[in-house]
């Protein structure tokens, strides 16, 4: 029995790439249901690239400023590149870009967002000052389909970790990503797996 191919992923990012270098890991292991296959930053110098590249995956840097206001012309050049590189699903990680429905539209049920708050709570930034700041007892990490609205999309899978007494944002972020990076191989490997 042939073992079906592995599901060509393209992860989208803008700075350091924890959460890249956890996909690009789990989709070097044996079995993996997905690989991915091209990076792409929309900053020249995000960390991640270097970081894909040493792990010997293809890491393009497509610059959102030289096209101005135009951010659909942008997401072009993304689509023609991952188009190029046969890719079926996009996962966004730390990707700080708001997305046209342009390509939210052409990427609907394929296209993977991580965040670090157990949405529907905390959407957008801070999310680990406003936790803290609302002595909630928990925070985590949610994946979810990327929808028009922002981090509003039908949730895949969350992580919880505790909130500590004394935990700064920094702190709670250390311990949110740890989560992050078992959680979004995890989800992502169950998308994959069922088609
Ligand atoms: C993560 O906390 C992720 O949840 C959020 O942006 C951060 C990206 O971190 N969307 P990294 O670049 O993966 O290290």
């Amino acid at each position: 029995m042939t073992l079906p191919q592995p599901v060509k992923v393209a992860v989208l990012i803008s700075g350091a790439g924890s959460n890249m270098a956890a996909l690009i890991d789990a989709g070097q292991a044996a079995g993996s249901p997905f690989e991915v296959v091209l990076v792409i930053s929309n900053q020249p110098d995000a960390g991640g690239v270097a970081i894909a590249e040493a792990k010997g995956v293809t890491a393009l840097t497509l610059d959102h400023r030289p096209f101005g206001k135009d951010r659909e012309a942008h997401e072009r050049a993304i689509d023609a590149a991952l188009s190029d590189a046969g890719v079926e699903r996009i996962a966004l990680a730390g990707y700080m870009r708001l997305l046209t429905p342009w390509l939210v539209q052409k990427w609907a049920g394929r296209m993977l967002n991580i965040h670090p708050s157990l949405l529907p709570l905390y959407p957008g930034l801070d999310t680990h000052a406003r936790a803290i700041e609302a002595g909630d007892a928990e925070a985590g990490c949610t994946v979810h389909l990327v929808t028009e609205g922002v981090d509003e999309g039908p949730i895949l899978g969350q992580a919880r970790v505790p909130l500590l007494p004394g935990d700064t944002s920094a702190s709670l972020s250390q311990r949110v990503r740890v989560a992050e990076h078992a959680l979004y191989p995890a989800v992502l490997s169950e998308s994959c797996r069922n088609g």
